[in-house]
């Protein structure tokens, strides 16, 4: 079997992948299996020449090697480029895109680094398998270095709309970057076809079955959804580490319907939009009024990014809102909290909330849907409301599907669910359960890498370009 070399932006722990959960454990468990190496930006940032120096540390088999990003990286590459260009572009905001030369520049110098940096590194018969839009021209810059091996590439968000990719200056250099891989993944169907109607009508490429033709290149593209490690999540919040956070939860807001939000603080997640929906909720509803608590847990995210600081100052002014509009001597409807939380009180909270709100504008996939079903309990399982427009909204479709744009919608949908009968929650709950275990985590990172070890780089002769 090939060693595997995962590369990303943000590199997770060797150690404790458990608490740290998601793509870390599965990752994790994949490079065990493979004695693999995870390479990345250390989340330091310096500048000097210890910068530039690989950090490397091995733990069961597993390397994690990683270098620190200098300022000028920091403020080009990660803030400039990656998240105030292609983060809100392939959200399709297009409103909301920095397009500034200088970024783009300094994305591909931070990408040429990362390379330089992988390269000794490397053997053979590596399998390397390249994630998220930080890293689009990764490939092509370790092909240009002479690496012959086998490369794949996962988009964690979703793939934008041809009219919006086409507004970003350097479209077509982004899109040929990735025809340098063997493999290119998505999460959705969706996001599959918008990539294939952008290689055949803007890049006037060919296809044939996954295969896409364009560039004098090839490249196999797929969708792979991505899942939660189901059962162990589900395992942690019925432990009695998880009952102990729900038992204080309970405590906190007495026999009232715990409503939760857990979300990055991004404007993608919808966050404004879901509080007018919970005031819309108690405008409509006086009955509601001292029976349900809404709690939203948002940790800032990016917070040197404008966009970002924009957001959290908007979420501030709504929640003091919310609650000086409503609240009662012996009631707080809304209760906001910028940290982020253990797994473990994650695990706890989704299980003891009644409704779980997971309502983005935009999302690639969205975990915290997924880990909110795979809390519940069972026998008295809470239920899902989501938006459509989340990646996830195709695989879990017994959840109560909601636009996030409509207040009064979704305003409907936290009522059906406050009101929905038992047997109802439970048929919900399990046919969302059967899918969440059919494509867990596991199954996810296997599939991606036998289709990568099976990938054939070259273009067959005669193939139009
Ligand atoms: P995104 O990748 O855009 O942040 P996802 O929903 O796909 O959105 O994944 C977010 C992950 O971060 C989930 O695993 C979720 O549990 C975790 N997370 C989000 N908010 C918090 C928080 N406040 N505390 C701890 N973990 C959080
Ligand atoms: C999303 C992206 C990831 C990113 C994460 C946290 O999930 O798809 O690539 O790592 O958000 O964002 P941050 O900017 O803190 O890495």
């Amino acid at each position: 079997m090939s060693r595997l070399v995962v590369v990303s932006n943000r590199v997770g722990p060797l150690r404790g992948a458990t608490k740290a959960g998601g793509l870390a454990v599965a990752l994790a468990d994949a490079l065990r299996t493979r004695r693999g190496l995870w390479f990345g930006w250390s989340g330091e940032v310096r500048d000097g020449p210890q910068g530039h120096e690989v950090q490397a540390q091995s733990l069961g088999g597993v390397t994690r090697a990683v270098i620190d990003l200098t300022s000028t990286e920091h403020d080009d590459y990660y803030n400039g480029f990656a998240n105030r260009c292609l983060w809100p572009l392939f959200h399709f905001r297009l409103d909301l895109a920095t397009f500034d030369r200088r970024y783009y520049e300094g994305y591909q110098r931070a990408n040429q680094r990362f390379a330089q940096a992988l390269t000794p590194l490397l053997r053979d018969d590596d399998l390397i398998w390249v994630h998220d839009y930080h890293l689009l021209p990764f490939g092509e810059t370790l092909r240009d270095m002479g690496a012959r091996q086998r490369l794949g590439f996962f988009l964690h968000i979703p793939w934008p709309v041809r009219e919006i990719l086409t507004a970003l200056p350097h479209h077509e250099h982004l899109v040929r970057a990735l025809f340098s891989y063997d493999l290119v993944g998505f999460q959705t169907e969706a996001d599959l076809l918008r990539f294939q109607d952008y290689v055949l009508r803007e890049a006037g490429g060919s296809q044939r079955g996954n295969r896409l033709y364009a560039y004098g290149r090839s490249v196999i593209a797929q969708a792979y959804p991505i899942g939660i490690d189901t059962d162990q999540f589900a395992t942690l919040a019925a432990s009695d580490e998880a009952g102990h956070e729900a038992a204080k939860l309970k405590a906190a807001i007495f026999d009232r319907t715990q409503i939760v939000g857990v979300d990055r603080l991004d404007y993608t997640k919808g966050l404004p939009e879901r509080f007018q929906a919970y005031e819309k909720l108690l405008e409509l509803y006086p009955e509601a009024h001292g029976q349900v608590s809404f709690l939203q847990i948002a940790p800032t995210s990016r917070g040197e990014v404008q966009e970002y600081i924009d957001i959290r100052h908007q979420l501030d002014a709504l929640a003091g809102h919310i609650n000086g509009r409503f609240a009662q001597l012996d009631w707080t409807p809304l209760r906001y909290i910028n940290r982020a939380i253990t797994r473990r009180q994650l695990a706890g909270i989704y299980r003891a909330s009644r409704i779980g709100l997971v309502t983005p504008l935009r999302d690639g996939m969205n975990l915290v849907a997924k880990e909110y079903v795979a809390a519940q309990d069972p026998d008295n399982p809470g239920v899902l409301v989501l938006s459509r427009f989340a990646g996830s909204a195709k695989q879990m479709a017994a959840a109560l599907i909601v636009n996030p744009y409509d207040p009064v919608g979704v305003a409907e949908a936290i009522e059906t669910a406050r009101h929905m009968p038992l047997a109802q929650r439970r048929d919900r709950h399990r046919a969302l359960m059967h899918e969440l275990r059919r494509s867990d985590v596991a199954s996810w990172s296997q599939n991606f890498l036998t289709a990568l070890d099976h990938a054939v780089a070259a273009v067959p002769p005669g193939v139009p370009a």
